[in-house]
């Protein structure tokens, strides 16, 4: 507690709704997400839904998440961590401090418990945190990495969002994220039926989430897209 207590912003509640979850969100109202944690976890982890609807593999969100986490450096965020359901190997094998956020207790609940088949005991270096990554609690220049995997396309203003993210970032940190694409027609049709009902805030094709994360490097494998933004570069850049 006293750990997480440390960077978080003095004036933001911050209690534990039950053992081993800290919140800051004392009047959580959307939970819709903790009706879907289950069914959630059994559609991202299925290489049938994966491989047929965005032509990719979980192994592939793992690697990249190693990726981020095996990043030298201090504390890791994860902002949108969801139940780990391909990063509880990750986040079990890292010795560096990681906070994990969510805004469904649901989804941390499934995550702790996912972590726990592999660790055991709880981690003292995996620290979960219900918050809005809209609104995150933390001071700035806190993370020197912060991962944000398959959210990039659930917000409309997805440039926003990055900026958000990266004030987080020590000045050397990276900002790991990744984001559905319209890449094919089958994974366009998706993600526009997504879009109306209002789980997703935007389609776009791969180049077009490069147009508006200008200071981003991004590759794609099927239609997921897999990017990353240098702090230090990403200032370069607005100069
Ligand atoms: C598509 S899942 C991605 C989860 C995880 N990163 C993964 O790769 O499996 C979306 C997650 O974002 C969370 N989420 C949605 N809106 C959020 C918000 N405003 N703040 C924090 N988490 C949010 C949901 O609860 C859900 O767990």
């Amino acid at each position: 507690m006293n750990q997480l207590a440390s960077l978080i912003q003095q004036d933001r509640p911050l209690f534990s709704p039950v053992p081993g979850i800290y919140s800051t969100l004392p009047d959580a109202a959307d939970q819709r997400y903790d009706r879907y944690a289950k069914m959630y976890d059994r559609m991202i982890g299925s290489r049938l839904y994966n491989r047929l609807m965005w032509g990719t593999h979980p192994a592939a969100y793992t690697q990249f998440a190693a990726q981020a986490v095996g990043t030298a450096g201090q504390l890791h965020l994860d902002a949108g961590c969801g139940s780990l359901v391909s990063t509880a190997t990750v986040y079990a094998n890292t010795k560096r401090v990681c906070v994990l956020t969510d805004i469904s207790l649901g989804m941390l609940q499934q995550a702790q418990k996912r972590l726990l088949q592999h660790t055991h005991t709880q981690p003292d270096n995996i620290i979960f945190l219900q918050a809005d990554v809209r609104d995150l609690p933390f001071r700035p220049d806190t993370f020197s990495t912060v991962g944000s995997f398959g959210m990039f396309h659930i917000f409309a203003d997805v440039a926003a969002f990055a900026a958000e993210l990266q004030t987080y970032l020590t000045e050397t940190g990276t900002l790991y994220f990744s984001s559905l694409v319209a890449e094919s027609a089958r994974a366009q049709r998706m993600l526009m039926r997504l879009n109306k009902m209002g789980e997703v805030g935007g389609v776009w094709s791969a180049a077009q989430l490069a147009a508006q994360l200008p200071a981003a490097t991004i590759t794609t494998k099927g239609a997921m897209a897999y990017g990353r933004i240098d702090h230090a570069s990403a200032f370069k850049k607005a100069d």
